[in-house]
């Protein structure tokens, strides 16, 4: 899921915060969430947004009684090189030096195992990457060109994973950037440490960038109710290189649990990193909540403890249980996801 997000409008928010305009305990998207407690049965993939061809691959594996972890694989790896997909993979929107780097983390939960790539590049699948890191090494992590590496010695080839549409993006970002995207001034700095605003840089001007979060995530509980997780993604578009959001730090945009389930976010990394989102929504899962109110618990605390309640950002959870319910909880305010269970696939929109 893709949104446009502004840092400069989240800064300024924080600055209202500063002057003691918080609304903590009144922010209204703490209504938007959404999930059923009536599962339609195992086996069952969740696929965040609307990216069916994802949700067809993984339920390929399932239908036949296939393991959850070759489920979520093979649908993190459709979404990778799906043609119009530009929030992972090939054709994933590059960062300001127009280098498509590629974050992953995929979570078995038989086993409590994990792999994650961070920033690799030249890479077509870095869910197959992420696994490879977890089934063939003693880590759980691998990044920057020590991942190339690494997945040219498990016999991957490296390609040059941009295409047309996505340099295209980039010769449009960098017609319009500043030279202090995604670097603070000063002024930015001490809105952001909640230091006192030095005057040298105030009321400096900066124009707003088209910013984009696209990510996947999948989750499977397959016959024998064992739950799995993968969440791939090219990550904040024109991001500063070497930048890793949320999505290859296992507990922050995925985290599965053994018996439990598994959750996945996708949207401003930075700010699921912070809370340990995913891990969170899943350790409220094991105390007994539902998918939806697992991510209501994570958002808020998103909104509320870290962010003072302010939300000027978007970040979505999606997480499903061991018994099959599923559901989702947004900052953003559009609940999107897709689910194949054995009643068919089902886009969940609201
Ligand atoms: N959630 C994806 C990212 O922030 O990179």
């Amino acid at each position: 899921m893709s949104k446009n997000v502004s840092r400069r409008g989240f800064l300024e928010k924080a600055a209202g915060v500063a002057a003691g305009a918080a609304v903590i305990g009144e922010f209204p998207h703490l209504n938007l969430g959404f999930g059923t407690g009536s599962p339609a049965g195992l086996p069952m993939v969740l696929v965040s947004g609307g990216k069916t061809w994802a949700s067809n691959a993984a339920w390929e594996v399932l239908k036949d009684g296939g393991d959850a972890l070759d489920a979520v694989h093979a649908g993190a790896m459709a979404a990778e090189v799906y043609p119009s997909d530009t929030s992972v993979g090939v054709g994933g929107l590059p960062n300001e030096e127009g280098v498509v780097q590629l974050d992953c983390t995929i979570m078995d939960g038989k086993s409590m195992q994990c792999g994650a790539v961070g920033c690799i590049e030249g890479i077509e699948h870095p869910s197959s990457v992420a696994r490879a890191v977890m089934e063939h090494t003693d880590h759980c992590m691998i990044v920057g060109h020590y991942a190339t590496e690494f997945a040219v010695k498990m016999g991957h080839q490296v390609t040059d994973i941009s295409d047309e549409a996505s340099r295209s993006w980039y010769r449009r970002w960098v017609a319009r950037r500043s030279d202090t995207d995604d670097w603070l001034s000063e002024e930015e700095s001490a809105i952001k440490m909640k230091r006192p605003l030095p005057p040298s840089e105030r009321g400096r001007r900066q124009r707003e960038l088209e910013h984009t979060y696209g990510t996947i995530n999948v989750l499977a509980v397959d016959v024998n109710g064992q739950v799995a997780g993968c969440t791939t993604t090219s990550g904040l578009s024109g991001k500063i290189p070497g930048r890793c959001g949320d999505s290859p730090i296992v507990g922050a945009g995925l985290y599965v649990l053994r018996d439990v389930g598994a959750a996945g976010f996708t949207g401003r990394g930075e700010e699921v990193i912070r809370i340990c989102g995913s891990f969170t929504v899943c350790e409220m899962m094991r105390r007994g909540m539902s998918p939806t109110e697992a991510g209501r618990e994570a958002i808020r605390r998103m909104v509320e403890e870290t962010n003072d309640g302010n939300a000027n950002f978007s970040d979505n959870a999606v997480a499903i249980n061991a018994k099959g319910e599923h559901g989702s909880f947004t900052v953003s305010g559009r609940i999107n996801y897709t689910i194949h269970n054995p009643d068919g696939q089902q886009r969940i929109q609201r």
